[in-house]
């Protein structure tokens, strides 16, 4: 596995169970990612910021992984169909529902509710906007997550949690109402090449993705 990857969020493989027997908002198989992340930029170029290339097609629907660019860590999640469906529902539960106060670029601020370049993939640090501690996902819908004692309540539609003081976020990074995080998770500039090809760090996808 590439060094990029930083993180593959095991603890979600209990959510298959729920996704299986319950609502199937949004399937959630967190088996382990065989493979990701193809082009290795050297470690002075990505200290630097170099461009980080993910391969996303990898991912199966509701898993999540981490990669790190420019020294902060990135969330890549794959939404099933449904969980993006879903997502224009909640906006009075929201705090900045067009994320009119949050750091993005244009492009994935036009894209409404999905925030994303392509919807069924969610690109955004993990990088709690209260003080900065990386938030979990908590993705199945009336999710409990209670492997932080943490009651998302019975209309939780799946997001993320942070464990640091509790602001809830949606898939698409959106944060609640009355949160201690201010703001949506911010999302990196990137694109998607061919094969789902993801690079975060550019807005246009090189021509070496293919
Ligand atoms: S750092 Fe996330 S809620 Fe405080």
């Amino acid at each position: 596995m590439s060094d990029e990857v930083e993180e593959v969020d095991h603890s979600r493989r209990r959510l298959l169970t729920a996704a299986t027997v319950g609502t199937g908002v949004i399937g959630a198989a967190f088996a382990a990612i065989p493979f990701l992340a193809s082009w290795k930029p050297s470690t002075r170029a990505k200290a630097l910021g170099a461009p980080v290339e993910v391969d996303a097609s990898k991912l199966e629907a509701g898993q999540m992984l981490k990669v790190v660019w420019r020294g902060q860590a990135v969330f890549v999640v794959r939404r099933v169909k449904a969980a993006v469906d879903q997502l224009g529902g909640h906006d009075a539960m929201l705090a900045d529902p067009a994320s009119i106060d949050s750091t993005q670029p244009d492009y994935i601020k036009a894209s409404g509710a999905a925030r994303a370049r392509n919807p069924e993939y969610w690109v955004g640090l993990a990088v709690c906007t209260h003080l900065g501690c990386s938030p979990l996902g908590a993705f199945a819908p009336n999710d409990s997550f209670q492997v932080v004692g943490a009651d998302l309540g019975a209309n939780w539609p799946g997001g993320f949690y942070c464990p640091c003081h509790g602001s809830k976020y949606d898939l698409s990074g959106r944060v609640f109402k009355s949160m201690p995080a201010p703001k949506n998770l911010a999302v990196p500039p990137y694109a998607i090449g061919a094969n789902s090809r993801i690079v975060i760090g550019v807005d246009d996808a090189p021509k070496t993705v293919s």
